[in-house]
């Protein structure tokens, strides 16, 4: 990560610990990651080797389901919530691409997120982008300050991908999950991933050992049954709880490789 690359007149900080936000992007093959990031990321990459598929199908499915939502499902707000460092194909661009006039807000409680944000903010003149500084545990003030450029009135997407495993108490992330989607209204979008040890993921039990016991935040995998778990009340779309490889608007692609790490789609009903 280059010295500059602070806001002005502030100091870059000091990394001593590898954050996910950054070991995340780093697997992503960007370049806004410390070598301590770099080390504990190869160090997992060495016990648990499709950890930078993993990541790239993630992303790739942020793609897909974004461009299903701004299109067919005609979907115009957007809440991305562990957006995670700027990459290529952030939310908006995927979303205004499509329609001009999304709005979309963006929230991480990293720091290092918070520095790089403004490359977030790069908005359509038709459509508005906004950063939040929050942590998920409080879902109540994140709808409270995304109200500023969502109106609640009107369905939203409440995108969570690579988040809910970073909340340990599954009862917990059911709660946070249950106060966001309560919020709006009827028509809106839930879209999750999350990683498992089901879908040939075992080797990663000993890799998130490592990484609890060498980085931060402490991570946590979850089953089928859990995952479900989180869309209670909600209707999930064709094909379900998949490999989010091979999630497609409507289908499963068959030519796709499994990773493990489930990905799905749900309306509010
Ligand atoms: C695995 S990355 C996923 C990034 C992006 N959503 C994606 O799928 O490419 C998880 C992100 O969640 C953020 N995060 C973890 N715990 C969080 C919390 N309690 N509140 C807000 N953000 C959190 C991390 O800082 C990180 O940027």
């Amino acid at each position: 990560m280059s010295e500059s690359s602070g806001p002005e007149g502030a100091e870059t900080p000091v990394a001593d610990v590898a954050h996910n936000a950054r070991v995340w992007n780093y697997w992503l093959g960007g370049k806004d990651y410390y070598a301590i990031d770099q080390q504990v990321g190869d160090h997992v990459t060495s016990m648990y080797p499709s950890i930078r598929e993993v990541a790239r199908a993630d992303r790739a499915f942020l793609g897909h389901v974004v461009r299903y939502l701004a299109g067919e499902a005609g979907i115009r707000q957007f809440l991305d919530i562990g957006t995670g460092l700027p990459t290529v194909e952030n939310t908006h661009q995927v979303a205004q691409r499509v329609a001009p006039s999304s709005r979309i807000v963006y929230v991480d409680n990293d720091p290092t997120v918070l520095i790089h944000a403004r490359a977030l903010l790069t908005s359509s003149e038709e459509g508005a982008t906004d950063y939040i500084d929050a942590d998920a545990h409080h879902p109540s003030a994140i709808v409270d300050a995304a109200a500023d450029t969502l109106d609640f009135v009107d369905p939203v997407a409440v995108i969570m991908l690579g988040i809910l495993n970073f909340i340990a108490d599954t009862d917990e992330a059911s709660r946070i999950v249950d106060t966001l989607m309560a919020a709006v209204p009827s028509g809106s979008y839930l879209v999750l991933t999350h990683p498992t040890l089901e879908l040939g993921g075992e080797a990663n039990e000993e890799a998130m050992r490592f990484w609890n016991e060498n980085a931060t935040p402490p991570i946590t995998a979850r089953d089928r049954a859990e995952v479900a778990g989180f869309f209670r009340g909600l209707e999930l779309l064709p094909p379900g709880i998949i490999s989010c490889s091979r999630w497609r608007p409507g289908h499963a692609a068959d030519d796709e490789k499994t990773v493990a790490q489930f990905g799905a789609v749900a309306r509010k009903p």
